[in-house]
């Protein structure tokens, strides 16, 4: 018996929509994939920081990649955005929805969180996230075969430990309080459920839905929370920036041929306890 493991991940020549391109991990997963030969539609909300990312991992690697602004808020956008890939390239292998909405008001607490601001997230990080997913399995049916890939966190699948937070600098909006929101806990949760109802509902047709739940990546935090987070964990600290590339990849690939439906997590142990 021979095993190659490069047939098994291989993502060379595969047309990897990935929604949230630009941000913090996607932008590790755009110049991840692109090593390994994928041709990666940079789609995110900002054009020149798409168009950006693309001369770059252009120049990098040989490489076709696609760059798309999209808000995912818009269906119209979307519905623009795989017109678009199909037009360029006939096909998609994966689409991956990593993209996350953080409007204002977004670290709210519960008390006096907005329905405006609740309705924001939910609109984007669920709603554009239906409507991604069912343009894709529209292609999917046609030609046969596709993968999804959804991003939740690991506010997704447990309670937020709002203790870690307390007296803790909020490095992303500084004049908010930090603490983990609702809207990010009931979309994180519903991503779960979309995968799991997607996976069934296209049982049999060779279309793959699976989610990814990551852990929190260190990314310059205040001490105390990295401490606190940390110590969370199992393995004691926060993620790097590149810890899930290697997820992604094996989702994308026929690495993952038998798994749909599933949730994989990769949370250096934070939910294992
Ligand atoms: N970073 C972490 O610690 C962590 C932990 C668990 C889960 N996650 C999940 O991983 C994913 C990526 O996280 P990240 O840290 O890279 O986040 P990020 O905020 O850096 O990236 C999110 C991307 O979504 C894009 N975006 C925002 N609004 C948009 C819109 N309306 N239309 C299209 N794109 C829009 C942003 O421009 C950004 O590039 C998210 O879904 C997040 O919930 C992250």
């Amino acid at each position: 018996m021979t095993h190659n493991l490069e047939s098994y991940f291989d993502v060379k020549n595969k047309v990897i929509v990935l929604i949230g391109a630009t941000g913090l991990l996607g932008s590790r997963y755009t110049d991840f994939l692109s090593a390994f030969g994928a041709n990666v539609v940079i789609a995110d909300i900002d054009q020149a920081k798409c168009d950006n990312l693309a001369e770059e991992v252009k120049t990098k690697y040989s490489v076709d990649p696609l760059p798309l602004q999209v808000d995912v808020t818009n269906e119209d956008d979307i519905l623009s955005l795989f017109t678009r890939v199909i037009d360029k390239y006939g096909k998609i292998d994966v689409l991956i929805n990593n993209a996350q909405i953080k409007p204002e008001g977004f670290y709210a607490p519960f008390e006096s969180y907005s329905k405006s601001t609740l309705m924001k997230v939910l609109d984007g990080n669920l709603g554009g996230v239906v409507l991604s997913c069912r343009e894709a399995c529209k292609q999917f049916v046609l030609q046969g075969y596709g993968v999804i890939i959804n991003v939740s966190s690991v506010y997704g699948n447990v309670g937020a430990d709002q203790r870690l937070y307390d007296g803790v600098e909020n490095i992303y909006f500084p004049s908010e309080r930090f603490s983990s929101p609702v809207s990010y806990a009931v979309s994180k949760a519903g991503i779960l459920n979309l995968t799991r109802y997607l996976a069934s509902y296209y049982r049999e047709k060779n279309i793959r839905v699976n989610s990814l739940t990551p852990g929190g990546v260190f990314d310059n935090h205040d001490e105390k929370f990295n401490d606190q987070y940390s110590a969370r964990t199992l393995l004691g600290r926060m993620a790097y920036y590149d810890e899930y590339n290697s997820a992604i990849l094996f989702l994308c690939s026929d690495a993952s041929s038998y798994m749909t439906g599933a949730n994989l997590v990769v949370d250096g142990g934070w939910t294992a306890i």
